[in-house]
């Protein structure tokens, strides 16, 4: 099956080109929190597309005609000589799968939405955006693929760069890491969640409180990396299926109050799993705590649908329906806003997939 995916191309004289895709960033509603080798994750996860957090990438490319580096990156218009690391072990990852970049000079130009530094993790949109711009590559070398090949190698890809970047691939409700929970899914690639949604899932609104924009003190890469061993590893697996069952349940049948049972456990869950970890740390602040209890506090008292979320980080994000949101912003303005780093907060909602430009 992973085999699938090699395109070895002998049609590689004299090409050039550009292309140019947008792809969303996502949050996870159940967390993906370590992984085997090879970019496996250990648990299935689940996740929603951004609408207004997204990158967009453009590639120009053409046949080589020097030896060494083959690519540039530009962010923001800027050259970005600190992630070409990254993308060069991206390069090294993917070359088996898609061997003409070897051939190819490569200009990568890209662009986020949201604010730099702002505490977003931009990894999601950034290699979805630039795993499909290598696959609009593979089609023009290789017209004879279809969308479903195009894309699923797209979230294979994206997941040789950062396993959640999988899913922006697939837009609103997508999950990776198989299961038989979930129809047609993969530990390779995202799919769409195969079941029918209940329609008060349907505009969700998320809301990102930057409580912190610092880099964190200890990357994903590594939180990863502790779950081998970890005390917990076999317990949070069981217990990520178990969600995941229950949040299809209250996804297909419209059971908010499930819905927001499972997504304020998976958050916490997954921090619960940092804190326990050896060496354990801590990437909630005291504003993060500050936060949830006003949105606990705020729920209960207003009867209303809200809940959180918490990525690998300290900021949250506020998911709740959009028939709440003239009463939720008012609450983020008068009892919020003083825990959020520079009063910022960023006002998203569930997306769709990427698009071509
Ligand atoms: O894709 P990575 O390696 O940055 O890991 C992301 C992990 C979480 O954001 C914490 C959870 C998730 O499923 O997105």
């Amino acid at each position: 099956m992973i085999n699938d995916f090699i395109y070895n191309s002998n049609k590689i004289q004299n090409i050039k080109g550009t292309c140019k895709w947008r792809s969303p960033s996502n949050i996870a509603l159940i967390k993906y929190w370590g992984k085997k080798p090879n970019q496996i994750p250990l648990n299935t996860s689940l996740s929603i597309t951004l609408n207004n957090c997204y990158t967009i990438t453009e590639v120009s490319y053409q046949t080589r005609n020097k030896i060494g580096k083959n690519f540039e990156f530009f962010f923001e218009g800027k050259a970005k000589l600190s992630f070409e690391e990254k993308l060069n072990q991206f390069f090294n990852r993917i070359e088996k799968y898609c061997s003409f970049l070897s051939l190819l000079e490569l200009k990568i130009e890209s662009n986020n939405s949201f604010p730099h530094s702002s505490g977003i993790a931009s990894s999601a949109s950034s290699y979805s955006a630039l795993s499909l711009c290598i696959m609009d590559i593979e089609k023009k070398l290789n017209p004879a693929i279809d969308d479903k090949y195009f894309f699923q190698k797209a979230s294979f890809l994206a997941r040789l760069g950062s396993g959640s970047a999988c899913r922006s691939i697939i837009g609103s409700f997508s999950s990776w890491g198989q299961t038989s929970i979930l129809d047609h899914s993969s530990d390779l690639y995202a799919t769409r969640f195969s079941s029918k949604i209940h329609n008060i899932f349907n505009d969700l609104c998320d809301t990102v409180l930057i409580v912190d924009k610092r880099e964190k003190e200890v990357s994903s890469t590594i939180g990863h990396q502790l779950m081998k061993g970890h005390a917990y590893s076999n317990d949070r697996l069981d217990q990520a299926n178990s969600n995941l069952n229950k949040l299809k349940d209250a996804l297909e049948n419209g059971n908010y109050d499930l819905f927001i049972k499972i997504v304020e456990l998976e958050a916490l869950s997954l921090h619960a799993m940092m804190m326990t970890s050896l060496p354990y740390f801590i990437l909630m602040k005291p504003n993060t705590l500050e936060i949830i209890n006003l949105v606990w506090k705020y729920r209960k008292e207003k009867k209303s649908k809200i809940c959180f979320t918490l990525d690998a980080g300290a900021n949250i994000h506020l998911i709740y329906p959009e028939n709440e949101y003239a009463k939720v912003q008012l609450f983020i303005k008068s009892d919020l806003l003083k825990f959020c780093h520079l009063g910022e907060f960023i006002n998203d909602k569930i997306g769709n997939g990427p698009f071509k430009l």
